[in-house]
Order: C-alpha cells, then structure tokens, then sequence
C-alpha cells in the first residue's frame, strides 16, 4: 500500500486525551496528509489540547457527532476520506456503570455508523483504503496475580465501558470478514501523561495534591495497571496505521506494572518534591473508599508482536513520564481549573460522596 496516496484523513475523538496527541503528530509529522479532526465536544473533548496546531494549513477541525449517521454521511461526501482513525468514544469506567446506555450509543453504535458509512461511500474499492479502530486492553477482562494479554486471549470484558469497546471491536472485525472493508484493530493499556481529563487516576490526584484534597483510593489499592505515556501510544498508532498489516490486532502496553497504591505513593513523593512540601505530605491524603463495582484486579499486556513486526517499544521510562506529566499539569493549571469547573463537580460529588 502506497501510504503516500492517503491524502485525507479522518480522525475522530481528536479533541480528547489520546486523539489530540495522535492528531498533532499526524499534522506535524505528514504534510501531505490533510487532518479532519471529528469531535463532538464531550466534557472529555478540548480544542485547547489543540491550541498550538489549530491554525496549520493541513489540519481541520469538525464539530460532529458519530452518532449522527446523517451528518457522518454528508461529510464522506464532501471530502471522500482516505482512511480513518477512531478514536472517539466515551472511556471512563465510572461513567460507565452510571450510564451504561450513553456507551452502548457512541461506543457501539457510532462506530457502526462510521463503519457503514466508510464501507458505503467507499463502495467496494478498499484499495488503499484503512479503517483503524482504537481499543483497549479492557477488552480481556482481568488476570489474575500472573499471566499478559495476548492478540488470542479471548474476550471477557467486565464493565459496560468495556463490553462497548469489545462489542464495537467484534463489529469492526465482522466487517472486515463480511464486507470485505479493511481494518486494523489495536488494543492499548492505560494511558497517561499531558491532556490527560481528571477523572482518570493519575490527573484526579495530581490535582486533589495540588488542592490538598483526599486521594480517594479504591478498595485496598492492590488492583495493578499496566501504564504507557501518550506519547508512546500515539508514536504506537503512527507506526500500526503505516505499517501494520490489515486486518490484524496489535496489542500495545507499556511493560510497566503498577500496583495503584504503589504507584499513588510514587506521585505522592514526586509531587511533594515538585511543590517543596514535606516529604510525606501528599501521602496523607491517601483515603481507601468503598470499591468499584466489577473491579478488574489486574491488566497487563503482551507487546512481543508490535514489537517483533514493527520494532516499537515504549520510549518514556515510568518515572520519567510521570515527572513529564506532573510538570505539564503544573505549568497548565488554567487548564485544569478550566475543566475541573461547572458540570465536573457534581461529578466529583457524585461519584465520591465527599
Ligand atoms: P477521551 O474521553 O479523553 O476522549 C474522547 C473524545 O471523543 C473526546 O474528545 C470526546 O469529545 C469525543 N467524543 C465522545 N463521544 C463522541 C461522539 N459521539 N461523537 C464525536 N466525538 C465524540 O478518551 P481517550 O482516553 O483519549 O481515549 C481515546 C480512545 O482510546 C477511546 O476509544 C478509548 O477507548 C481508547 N483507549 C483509551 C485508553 C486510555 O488509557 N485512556 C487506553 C486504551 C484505549
Ligand atoms: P482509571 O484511571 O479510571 O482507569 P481504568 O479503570 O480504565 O483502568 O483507574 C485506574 C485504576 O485506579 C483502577 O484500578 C481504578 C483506580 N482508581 C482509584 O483507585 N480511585 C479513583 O478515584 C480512580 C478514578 C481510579
């Protein structure tokens, strides 16, 4: 496949967390490509994530909703994209099992519309053509104390959040085998890193530390994750839309396993030394509250294949990353005050009673 020849590509999602990283280095590092970031604008969705490339001659930005099969259809029209990047979804597991629906709708049914639509308005010339649909590693449900995600560890996702991605990873594949539309799955363990929405464990307490607020722990804190720097992740997708081969899944993790509380404990040292407080002084936030409901006890991936087929592995160490993280969320903390005001605290009432 002559990849030269992609010239239009959708990337949906792009206004969020992994998709604004993924869109600035397709824009940057792809002159030839032009970018149509397709985002509806969630609570998760920030065209300041895209401040610094909003205005490059190669980068569009479209306000849509991927559940709108009529405005999705209007725009395959009108600019006949090459190929896609999904990325939009709704990701966070507490929402989940407070709105299981509003997961079933953009998680499931949206990609069917995208699905649809590309396989319609491709017609059946796929030549060149590339449906990348971006999963998660949640997709396995949970291991116990030993073991990796590999492509063949058959699906047993536990959350709604989860059961959305599979079922929307099942109906890419179906796709692939039934219409014959080419695609490529890949399925990512935790992110974290800059833009990263402070719902999601290392943003929440970076900034309850930064406001002297309780680290509301879950359970006991031995649930394990295995953690990759964004940047990684969208270096990871880069390489799997060019290189992968179709119709193919690659798992993408970070060999790098945390126990939650092991890893509070690390940014709570980390921040202490960032904001010149007393050592130990964050580690008093720690608060054990009740559990998730579902919980899965441990994630860890298999990367042997991106790394054997496509020599990736991850760049960031760990503490390196984390330091990274810690760094960006204190120099953009108008960022933070921005998205942590009006509907995120009844959010946060919500969802942790204090
Ligand atoms: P995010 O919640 O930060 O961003 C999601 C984006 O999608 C937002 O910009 C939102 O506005 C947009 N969106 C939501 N519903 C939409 C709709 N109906 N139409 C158009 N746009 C819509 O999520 P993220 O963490 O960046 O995750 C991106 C993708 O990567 C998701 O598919 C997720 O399942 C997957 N993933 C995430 C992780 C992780 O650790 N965050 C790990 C592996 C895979
Ligand atoms: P999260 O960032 O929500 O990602 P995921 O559920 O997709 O893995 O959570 C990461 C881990 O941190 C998970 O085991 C749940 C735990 N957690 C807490 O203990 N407290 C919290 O407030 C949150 C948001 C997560």
């Amino acid at each position: 496949m002559i990849i030269g020849e992609l010239k239009k590509i959708l990337i949906t999602g792009g206004a969020g967390f992994i998709g604004s990283h993924v869109v600035r280095r397709f824009v940057n590092r792809y002159p030839d490509y032009h970018i149509f970031n397709l985002d509806c604008l969630t609570y998760a969705g920030n065209l300041e994530n895209l401040k610094d490339i909003e205005k490059r001659s190669n980068y569009t930005f479209i306000k849509g909703d991927i559940n709108d099969v009529e405005f999705i259809s209007g725009l395959f029209k009108e600019f006949n994209f090459d190929s896609i990047i999904h990325l939009a979804a709704e990701s966070h597991v507490d929402r989940s099992i407070t709105d299981p629906l509003a997961f079933v709708k953009t998680n499931v049914i949206g990609t069917m519309n995208l699905l649809n639509v590309a396989k319609d308005s491709w017609g059946k010339n796929f030549r060149d053509k590339r449906f990348y649909h971006v999963s998660t590693d949640e997709v396995y449900g949970s291991l116990g104390e030993k073991g990796l995600f590999t492509e063949l560890t058959p699906y047993a996702p536990n959350s709604p959040y989860s059961a959305s991605k599979a079922s929307s990873d099942h109906f890419v594949r179906a796709y692939g085998e039934t219409y014959g539309l080419p695609y490529i799955v890949s399925n990512c363990s935790n992110n974290y890193g800059p833009n990263h929405f402070p719902e999601k464990l290392i943003p929440l307490f970076i900034n309850n530390i930064i406001n002297n607020k309780p680290l509301p722990v879950y359970g006991d804190g031995n649930y394990t994750r295995d953690w990759l720097f964004v940047e990684d992740h969208a270096i990871a997708i880069d390489l799997v839309f060019h290189k992968g081969k179709k119709n193919e899944t690659y798992n993408i993790g970070g060999f790098n396993e945390w126990k939650n509380i092991d890893l509070v404990r690390l940014l709570c040292s980390q921040m202490d030394e960032k904001l010149d407080r007393p050592k130990g002084t964050s580690e008093k936030l720690i608060t054990f509250v009740k559990d998730r409901p579902g919980h899965d006890l441990r994630y860890a991936i298999d990367s042997s294949k991106i790394n054997e087929e496509l020599q990736w592995k991850p760049s960031v160490t760990f503490p390196e990353g984390l330091k990274k993280t810690i760094d960006w969320y204190l120099k953009n903390q108008e960022w933070l005050n921005n998205v942590t005001s009006g509907d995120y605290l009844d959010y946060y009432k919500e969802q942790y009673e204090i």
